[in-house]
């Protein structure tokens, strides 16, 4: 592993909880959208969490960022208790974590460059050549060459934008890596390169990832196990093998005709299959002939 992260943060040792949702309930502008949500998410796994539209899977993960408070009990993120931080502490949290939302969100009028240069110009104490590097260093790592730096976000194909966005979510070296629907968007072949890159990241560099996802296929390539909301409770939290013969019904629909495929064999075949294809970064065609946005 190199990066900043070496030089701010000690690793979270494994086996331990890195996300703890306690007791959760939610209720924005009068409206209640989580009831008695208690999860944890271990150091270094993949949590997937699924569910209907407007289930409140974004919002949990906001609850996750401290980005929403929870009406009622408590969320704590690598031992800190989110709503207890003083503005100090949570800065020091927010810097061991990484988010790439649902809209990717670049900032239109910056280079991609300046893009994934914002969080460590945040910290104003690094030298310019070092921001140069652990940029360069992030391009390369997400499968981008050091000359689309220059490129504006207009200039992107959505897999690019994907790209560059995971590279500012990662820039800090984080801990834990929050995921909204990472691959919407993307047609089948560069989602399924974009998975593979997220998946080749995690193992390099130590993640624990929170993926909200209504992919079939993204769930079976990365996830340890997955958090299913329904009618405002968490309805399921598993490993995909043992969630997927649950009868429930938004469950049964969700999986529906992919039952077979969730046996644990079938899992590890796929994943296998999927890690064992040669470098396929340079093949995704989205990123050979990007198209103006
Ligand atoms: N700030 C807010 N104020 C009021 N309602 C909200 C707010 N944020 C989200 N909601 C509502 O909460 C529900 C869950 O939203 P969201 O977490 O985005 O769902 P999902 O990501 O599962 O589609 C939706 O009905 C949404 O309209
Ligand atoms: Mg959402």
């Amino acid at each position: 592993m190199s990066g900043i992260r070496n030089q701010t943060q000690a690793a979270a040792p494994a086996h331990q909880v890195a996300i703890s949702v306690r007791h959760v309930g939610t209720v924005l502008g009068g409206v209640r959208i989580h009831k008695d949500i208690s999860l944890d998410v271990q150091a270094g796994e993949v949590l997937g969490i699924i569910g209907g539209s407007g289930s409140g899977k974004t919002t949990l993960l906001r609850l996750m960022l401290g980005l929403e408070r929870p009406t009622e009990g408590e969320v704590l993120v690598l031992n800190h208790k989110l709503g207890n931080c003083e503005a100090t502490d949570l800065a020091q949290v927010r810097h061991r974590w990484g988010v790439l939302f649902q809209q990717g969100a670049l900032f239109s009028a910056l280079s991609v460059f300046d893009n994934i240069a914002v969080p460590l110009r945040e910290l104003k104490s690094l030298p310019k050549d070092l921001i140069a590097e652990l940029v360069m260093q992030k391009l390369q790592q997400v499968g981008l060459k050091p000359e689309d730096g220059i490129k504006m976000p207009a200039e992107l194909s959505g897999g690019m934008i994907k790209r560059v966005s995971l590279a500012r979510a990662l820039i800090m070296d984080p801990q834990l890596l929050f995921l909204d629907e990472p691959t919407a968007g993307l047609d089948p072949a560069s989602s399924k390169r974009f998975v593979q890159l997220i998946e080749s990241l995690k193992r390099e560099m130590d993640l624990t990832v929170v993926m909200v996802t209504h992919d079939v296929d993204t769930l079976f390539a990365l996830v340890d196990r997955i958090a299913v909301l329904s009618d405002q409770h968490l309805v399921a939290h598993g490993k995909l093998e043992q969630v997927v013969q649950m009868s429930h019904p938004f469950i049964r629909n969700f999986f529906l005709g992919h039952v077979q495929r969730c046996a644990e064999d079938n899992i590890r075949s796929f994943r296998d299959a999927l890690h064992h294809q040669d470098d396929p970064l340079p093949a995704d065609p989205a990123l050979a002939h990007p198209q103006p946005a």
